[in-house]
């Protein structure tokens, strides 16, 4: 068997697994795939380790099963309140008087991305991205690559994403007891972004939202670059819970109402379909109709993009923003979503984010839900081909400053 890169997204509701075989450099199929419910997620963070190992072990020989493959060794993602960023400015000096005119080179590029991380972060958080936005040489903003300029003085904007280490450390401990190892932990909607944002999309400012069943995660993206990155403690399950409540029916039969007749935008609905409330104790069945379920499920809808909407106005510079908004998550399967993005965000410029086309097993994997881990493949492949080597679990915790510095380097996007 060939070499593979395996994907695995941990869930409040869901465990994703794909499994992408390397056919060559610029080149990977999709040839496995599976879904398992998850079990010890709560919005996000792993809650029962006990629980999650079992999940994880269960959607990994699934898809081992559905790949014909055996799995060693991983990537995965985190995302909900574990993650915080902030964005920083470094600084190196290049030229001096023994050496003017020198060209810059990657040792130059590495101090001024180590200068723009040496500000204090708590000890329980950690570095997951350090992402180079642009580079200014001599006052010249703008260049994307500074290597072979010439110059004294070479500044960088970047994006730091920092997550907090003992849900790293989890996230660690829940892959290896269930057997595997784990090579790299990727912010969720950064992964995204590889299956499902274009590049034009991406030069000119668009947001992916992820709608999740626990949390909404976000990540703004400004002149080719994130620039924030955000969660909303809100998902899913909160509209199932409505449904559940004003139905009075148990959360299975409201997610099972759900995902079946389930819209979000009452324009919408072309037809009206008829809904059947099974009964609860004995009580008989009710008949109720898609307009009906979608008065419950629209206003909690509204307020989340409502929520999204005012969390990027306050954060970011909206006049910057001319791409998409970019919708993912199994919340991006309701019918009606992106008309009420669209309704709510004031713009047309709403679509949703299905995976591209990669070859191997499409029709599985081309929907909104698997954006996280055809995400993680493609962001790993990625990185495997721009890295000489290494992207393996860092001990930065040694505190040797050193290795830490050169870890975070082998992390950068
Ligand atoms: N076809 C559908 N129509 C409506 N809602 C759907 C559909 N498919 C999935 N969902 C909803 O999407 C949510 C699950 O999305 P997803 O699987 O992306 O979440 P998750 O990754 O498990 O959770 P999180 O990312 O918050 O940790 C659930 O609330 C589910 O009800
Ligand atoms: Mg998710």
């Amino acid at each position: 068997m060939t070499d593979a890169i395996v994907g695995l997204d941990i869930g409040t509701s869901s465990i994703r697994v794909a499994i992408g075989e390397i056919i060559d450099e610029n080149t990977i199929e999709i040839m496995g795939l599976a879904k398992r419910p998850s079990s010890g997620v709560r919005n996000g963070s792993i809650v029962n380790i006990e629980a999650a190992i079992a999940a994880i072990k269960e959607t990994i020989e699934a898809a081992e099963q559905n790949a014909g493959y055996e799995v060693f060794s991983c990537v995965t993602a985190i995302g909900g309140s574990q993650i915080e960023s902030y964005n920083s400015h470094g600084l190196a000096a290049v030229s001096n008087k023994n050496q003017p005119n020198r060209e810059i080179n990657q040792a130059d590029k590495d101090r001024a991305l180590e200068s723009a991380t040496a500000t204090l972060i708590p000890l329980d958080r950690e570095f997951l991205h350090v992402i180079p936005r642009d580079y200014t040489v001599d006052g010249t903003s703008g260049i994307k690559d500074p290597i072979h300029m010439i110059g004294v003085r070479l500044e960088t904007d970047v994006h730091i994403v920092t997550a907090s280490k003992t849900a790293i450390q989890n996230v660690f401990s829940c892959v290896s007891r269930a057997g595997y190892e784990l090579d790299k932990v990727w912010l969720k909607t950064l992964a995204q972004v590889q299956a499902v944002a274009h590049e034009d999309e991406i030069d000119m400012g668009s947001i992916i939202v992820d709608l999740g069943a626990g949390t909404t995660d976000v990540l703004v993206l400004v002149d080719g670059a994130p620039v924030c990155s955000l969660s909303i403690p809100v998902g899913g399950n909160l509209v199932t819970n409505d449904i559940s409540i004003v139905l009075g029916i148990p959360i299975s039969a409201a997610e099972k109402i759900k995902i079946e007749s389930g819209c979000c935008y009452l324009p919408s609905l072309e037809t009206i379909r008829e809904v059947v409330i099974p009964g609860v104790g004995g009580r008989p069945p009710e008949m109720s109709s898609q307009d009906e379920l979608c008065q419950i499920i629209q206003p909690r809808m509204e307020e989340i993009f409502s929520l999204v909407r005012s969390e990027i106005v306050h954060k970011t510079d909206l006049q910057r923003l001319s791409g998409n908004i970019i919708l993912t998550g199994g919340g991006a399967q309701m019918q009606g979503v992106v008309e009420l993005a669209q309704n709510v965000f004031g713009t047309t410029a709403v679509r949703l984010g299905i995976p591209e086309s990669l070859g191997g097993i499409e029709e599985e994997y081309r929907r909104p839900e698997f954006a996280t881990v055809i995400g993680l493949i493609q962001s790993q492949k990625k990185q495997v081909k721009t890295l000489e080597k290494g992207f393996r679990k860092s001990s930065s915790s040694s505190g040797n400053k050193t290795n830490f510095i050169k870890n975070l380097l082998k992390k950068l996007f």
